[in-house]
């Protein structure tokens, strides 16, 4: 029997990894398949967090701190850090409080938190609790005139962007979730899709219904027509997809494998992260995803090129261990720890983070 949340964080919890076996007593088997797991052998999903660890930072000293800050602005609103939540479906799997526990938590540490397509509570009554403006991330409906009345729901609630999810047209095979039987429990139902047509299964992909509707660079045309939302397309590995993207007026974009849950084999976010930001250019923000585990990850991001990052299971443990206050415990370790790696690489504001915070090997 899956453990209640906790009441208070015990002190020895002091990183985000020291959530996971504490998420892990509260959860029943299958849907812990469904938030740990990856697609297929979880090559990219171990990847995400080698890459990382792969990358090593060079201290800097005597530096002046003294109006050391992490604000940043993006897409003309100004973020108190640059620590996101990463859309994720139905937090009511993994705590009853769901996705309101989940933005009290994200308010108490002044975070963006982006909604889900699928979650389990209505965009509006999460906007109305956060005190920064969420985000929506938008799966593009086969039924499109269900897709714009959706659009204007989240306009009206007072989101600040649209996040568009381009790289999981259908379902990665995610085969730890199909050995543990994974179903949404009853009780769970995307509300925001509400009147939506479910999309039936399908026995094959290619020839079947499933395919048959999914969005081209056409619809990302058609979306950018409709709303005045700043844009962020969600799931760029490729750099000639960054390039079109921004051809399309995309306001920037979400350098992300899905946390190696779409296709496996693919390289891990970070790794990928220089060359896309070496053809934007500066153009527009980039934001990076996948295996954010801690501050110094964050800092080797922006010294990558993101203007920001998102995290995604670490905020569904902290969500399961203890509701808002776990969710806020983990912003809180990230924001601390990404000030330290700051300060002892010298670097008093986001702006001065460039490449030589990375230790480079002379060449040999
Ligand atoms: C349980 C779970 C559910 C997710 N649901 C969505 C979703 O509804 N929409 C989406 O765009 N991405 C979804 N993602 C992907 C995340 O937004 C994000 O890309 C990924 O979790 C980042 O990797 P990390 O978990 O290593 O931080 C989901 C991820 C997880 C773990």
């Amino acid at each position: 029997m899956p453990l209640p949340p906790l009441e208070s964080i015990p002190p020895s919890v002091v990183s985000l990894d020291d959530y996971e076996p504490l998420a892990r007593e509260r959860v029943g088997d299958p849907v812990w398949a469904y938030l740990s797991g990856g697609a297929g052998d979880e090559l990219t999903l171990r990847e995400n967090r080698a890459a990382f660890e792969r990358l090593t930072l060079l201290p800097r000293i005597f530096q002046d701190l003294s109006q050391a800050n992490t604000r940043l602005n993006l897409f003309g609103r100004d973020y108190a850090h640059p620590v996101f939540i990463a859309p994720t479906a139905f937090h009511g799997m993994f705590h009853p409080g769901g996705e309101l526990a989940t933005v009290l938590g994200a308010s108490a540490m002044e975070t963006c938190m982006t909604v889900s397509t699928q979650a389990g509570t209505a965009i509006e009554d999460i906007a109305r609790d956060a005190t920064v403006a969420p985000w929506f991330q938008l799966y593009i409906q086969p039924d499109r005139g269900f897709t714009s009345d959706l659009v204007k729901r989240v306009e009206a609630a007072g989101c600040a962007a649209l996040v568009v999810t381009a790289d999981a047209p259908l379902h990665g095979l995610r085969n730890r979730e199909q050995r543990a039987a994974f179903r949404v429990p009853p009780g769970l139902e995307p509300v925001n899709l509400r009147g939506m047509e479910p999309v039936p299964p399908a026995d094959k992909v290619f020839g079947s219904h499933l395919l048959a509707k999914a969005p081209t660079w056409k619809d990302l045309d058609w979306l950018r027509f409709l709303t005045s939302l700043p844009i962020v397309l969600k799931g760029v590995l490729d750099s000639g997809d960054a390039l079109e993207a921004m051809q399309h007026g995309v306001s920037g974009i979400i350098v992300s494998n899905h946390g190696g849950r779409t296709l496996d084999t693919v390289p891990a976010a970070i790794e990928v992260l220089p060359s896309i930001s070496t053809v934007v250019q500066g153009r527009m923000p980039i934001l990076l995803d996948g295996g954010i585990r801690r501050g110094t990850d964050v800092l080797k991001s922006l010294a990558l090129g993101a203007s920001a990052v998102m995290v995604g299971r670490p905020i569904l443990h902290g969500l399961a261990a203890a509701g808002a206050t776990g969710v806020a415990h983990v912003l809180k370790i990230l924001r601390t720890e990404l000030e330290i790696a700051m300060a002892l690489t010298g670097r008093a504001t986001l702006a001065g983070i460039d490449r030589s915070v990375l230790f480079t090997p002379p060449a040999s």
